[in-house]
């Protein structure tokens, strides 16, 4: 299969804005159709820096590339979509200049992630969840993207992006706007999308003191000695990048308002965990509560991203014995032992999804913009120096001063 594969590819070279590339990728297109005797669909896929992303777009606009009259053109825009609200909404109207929405596929790994799309299934293939889905009973949510590795070769585009552009505003508000939206009347891309949406415009941008912000000094991370971000190669000098942030969000609608949602993100922290932490709410009465008993703690339903992909609902059990003594135990599901399979590389699924026309899985134009108004002021309260940066030991659970965004009683979760 991969000689087939590799037997049709070709390589033309050159710079991104000159019109003779356009002319030849163009060419070797052709020369498949005819040979076929059908004219492909075409998918074109920038994988550049985004500085090119116009440049590339309008080319193709120049050389007549951005439509075909009896087959499907589309175009897949990798990350990241701007590093502000202007700009996104810069690069939006240049590319909408030239082609529609419905051809432009902006790619957000996530969202290609088996155990992301399960949050759907888990959501809205299942009664029992519906129910408790809203400020009666959830307490509060954390979701938390946390990685052991730090930054590698990419101090140049890191410094300029930091966790909050690199994490939070694409990865993180996606997985919160799936597990906050409404029921879709339709599994399609726009109806997803539109939900989606929804969740993004109840969300007001948090003020200051409900961020945080962060940089990991020298630590050890699964014993191995590391440096501090300030070390590592390629990083300037006394730079203020974070390689963690924290925020308390809450999305102001019928069914959330009041919940304070935690999100968490950061580079070198103690371990590889993405999942996001549903609190439900404490039982009204704690008659069972005796001496050497935990007691009865609020159920949690954590969906687990990343590793150990799955589901789990903690209870309170009784321990067995004379005395009513309650514990909280674990039922889980592990999609390593449920399905046995592999799941697809994220980038398998959303490559073939472009490939067949089904956007569901990519943003859309308004999401995109959306994230960046609630992530647009907070970058504008750091950059004015309104919120310190915190530093944290590599290695570690991420800086205490995360902790103060919780609620007296309420702690994250351990990394
Ligand atoms: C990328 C970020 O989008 O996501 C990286 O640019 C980050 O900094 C990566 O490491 C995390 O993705 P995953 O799939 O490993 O959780």
């Amino acid at each position: 299969m991969l000689s087939a594969l590799l037997a049709r590819v070709r390589y033309v070279a050159g710079t991104f804005d000159d019109a003779s590339v356009y002319e030849r990728l163009d060419d070797c297109a052709r020369a498949w159709d005819e040979e076929a005797g059908i004219a492909y669909d075409r998918v074109y896929y920038l994988s550049t820096s985004p500085a090119f992303f116009p440049v590339i777009v309008q080319k193709l606009g120049e050389r007549g590339l951005d439509h075909r009259e009896d087959a499907e053109v589309r175009v897949v825009i990798e990350k990241p979509f701007g590093t502000s609200l202007e700009e996104a909404r810069t690069l939006n109207r240049q590319v909408l200049e030239v082609l529609e929405e419905r051809q432009v596929y902006r790619i957000d790994h996530y969202l290609g992630k088996e155990t992301v799309q399960n949050m759907l299934a888990f959501r809205f293939a299942n009664g029992m969840f519906e129910p408790l889905w809203n400020r009666n009973y959830i307490d509060h949510v954390q979701i938390t993207a946390a990685e052991d590795i730090g930054i590698g070769t990419r101090a140049g585009y890191y410094d300029e992006s930091g966790a909050l552009r690199d994490l939070v505003q694409n990865h993180m508000l996606q997985l919160l706007t799936l597990l906050c939206m409404e029921p879709p009347i339709a599994f399609t891309a726009d109806e997803i999308r539109s939900e989606k949406v929804k969740v993004l415009h109840a969300i007001d941008p948090p003020a200051p003191e409900a961020t945080v912000r962060a940089q990991y000094t020298g630590g050890a991370v699964s014993g191995e000695r590391v440096p501090g971000y300030l070390e590592e190669d390629g990083v300037p000098q006394g730079s203020t990048t974070e390689t963690y942030a924290a925020l308390r969000l809450e999305v102001d609608n019928w069914r959330w308002a009041g919940v304070p949602i935690y999100l968490r993100t950061g580079k070198r922290l103690a371990r590889k965990v993405t999942e996001i932490a549903v609190t439900l709410k404490p039982v009204p009465h704690m008659g069972f509560q005796s001496h050497g008993s935990v007691g009865p703690q609020p159920n949690q339903i954590v969906l687990t991203m990343q590793p150990n992909e799955g589901v789990s609902i903690s209870m309170g059990a009784k321990i067995p014995g004379s005395r009513m003594r309650i514990r909280p135990v674990n039922m889980e599901f592990l999609y390593g032992t449920a399905f046995m399979s592999q799941s697809p590389e994220a980038y398998e699924r959303l490559i073939t999804d472009a490939m067949r026309g089904d956007a569901t899985l990519f943003t859309r134009d308004d999401e995109v913009e959306a994230q960046w108004t609630i992530c647009d002021p907070i970058l504008k309260a750091w950059g004015a120096g309104q919120v310190p940066v915190a530093t944290y030991a590599a290695g570690t659970g991420g800086p205490a001063e995360a902790d103060a965004l919780m609620p007296a009683g309420a702690r994250w979760r351990a990394i």
